[in-house]
């Protein structure tokens, strides 16, 4: 099940049963997959939040007849998300690839060029690279983190490494300081994908602020959610004003209507107003969402440390904040009689808990290499180096990952303490009867 989907049925799962029921029921404490009571019926909280406010501001923008940037609401959530970031400019974006994208073009990646990406990270950060025709060059992940493992990213540096695109993985923050440090040494611009890491920090500072350039996803799935959106934040005013230019074919800021003037190669990835105004509506929801699911997620993670063969993922001493976009844990048989990982997914699920697998590894995916294997990447690179890069892009530690992580999605942090209770009893019964369920 990919991430999408994921989101989707857990949304299902979650809305699919009627009242609560106790966590022991008239089948005893037997798990739901052996024919007891699941742990839970009551749905989990609904995705997205929304009432009149969202509805009078697309009203608004519907009224106004201005639905494209020229209207106020793009800007002034511009202006509001810089400020919540604390960050000198955003640009707003019609995706999280079309920043991701922007970003790469305005720092002038293209065919023979190398780009550092994590493997375990959605594929947009790397179909955005494919897009400029450069290489991806996978470093391998921290799996106690689930993020990009620092400590490998300078033996992965070539003369030809162009950018750097460590992601924030699932609210939770990489090592900032590891990361820009050998950026700065070697002088490689790095664009941080904070896609799903909205208003995380960093010793006080929020990601997407370190780099040239921090982009952000505003996807349905999103904690901060305009349907489809996105958006680049930078300290660097001419480069914004370039991404501003690259978003909007060519052209400047300042433009006329019938002002065919120029800057440099471009695209239409601009934000519409209703996107705008629906963002400037769920940022009035942002701060108190964050610190619900915050607070839900120390919870949890305090009894899931308690469980043997369970481990949450590790923050590094930096991160002072996790957006927790994603709950993950990594999940050890070992201490499940050896129930494998598929099956005790499927035994949480029958307890109405909608986890899931997460990714899998992004550097073996067929469809890379098969582009790899297309002519025109045969030509800047030569078949030579191509046959070489499986070799070089192996990932072993991100192998054990993918089959080891599980996840739970953002919604499921929205509810009472009592969610938090259920997922970690929820998990308990599936142990205590692992031996049982092995058999099953
Ligand atoms: C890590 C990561 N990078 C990039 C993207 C791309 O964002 P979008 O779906 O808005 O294009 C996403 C979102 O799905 C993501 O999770």
């Amino acid at each position: 099940m990919n991430r999408r989907n994921f989101i989707t049925s857990s949304l299902i799962a979650g809305g699919a049963a009627g009242g609560l029921r106790t966590a022991i029921g008239a089948t005893g404490d037997k798990p739901a997959l052996l024919g007891g009571t699941p742990v839970r019926e009551k749905p989990f909280p609904k995705w997205p939040v929304f009432d009149q406010t969202e509805e009078r501001a697309l009203d608004q923008v519907l009224k106004s007849g201005v639905w494209n940037l020229d209207g106020k609401p793009v800007p002034e959530f511009e202006a509001s998300y810089a400020k919540a970031l604390g960050s000198r400019g955003v640009l707003a974006t019609s995706s999280g690839t079309a920043a991701l994208l922007t970003c790469l073009n305005v720092l002038g990646v293209g065919p023979g060029d190398e780009v550092i990406v994590p493997p375990y990270t959605f594929v947009a950060t790397v179909n955005v690279v494919l897009q400029v025709h450069a290489l991806p060059v996978f470093v391998d992940t921290d799996r106690s983190s689930l993020q990009i493992d620092a400590t490998k990213i300078e033996a992965a540096i070539t003369p030809r490494t162009a950018a750097i695109i460590p992601v924030h993985l699932g609210g939770n923050v990489c090592d900032v300081d590891a990361i820009m440090a050998i950026a700065n040494r070697r002088r490689i611009p790095v664009i941080e994908d904070a896609c799903q890491s909205h208003l995380a920090e960093w010793k006080g500072a929020k990601v997407g602020t370190f780099g040239k350039g921090g982009c952000f996803s505003f996807q349905a799935s999103k904690n901060l959610n305009s349907g489809e959106g996105g958006a680049i934040s930078s300290n660097d005013s001419t480069f914004l004003e370039r991404c501003y230019a690259f978003h909007s074919n060519s052209r400047g800021r300042a433009h006329a209507g019938y002002d065919f003037s120029y800057r440099a190669k471009g695209l239409n990835l601009r934000m519409t107003g209703f996107q705008g105004a629906i963002l400037l509506a769920q940022m009035t929801r942002l701060a108190e969402q964050m610190h619900t699911r915050e607070q839900n997620a120390i919870y949890l993670t305090s009894m899931l440390k308690e469980i043997p063969g369970i481990a949450p993922a590790r923050h590094y001493p930096g991160t002072t904040r996790n957006a927790y976009h994603l709950y993950m844990f990594r999940y050890d048989p070992a201490a499940f009689a050896g129930l494998p990982l598929a099956k005790f997914l499927k035994a949480m699920r029958a307890e109405h808990i909608p986890v899931s697998a997460g990714y899998s590894p992004l550097n073996k995916e067929p469809f890379l290499i098969n582009t790899l294997q297309t002519r025109g990447y045969k030509k800047i690179y030569g078949e030579k180096e191509l046959a070489e890069w499986t070799g070089r892009n192996q990932c072993p530690e991100n192998d054990k990952l993918c089959q080891e992580a599980v996840w739970l999605y953002q919604a499921n942090l929205l509810g009472p303490r009592t969610d938090m209770e259920q997922i970690a009893a929820a998990i308990r019964k599936v142990q205590k009867y692992a031996p049982e369920l092995v058999k099953a």
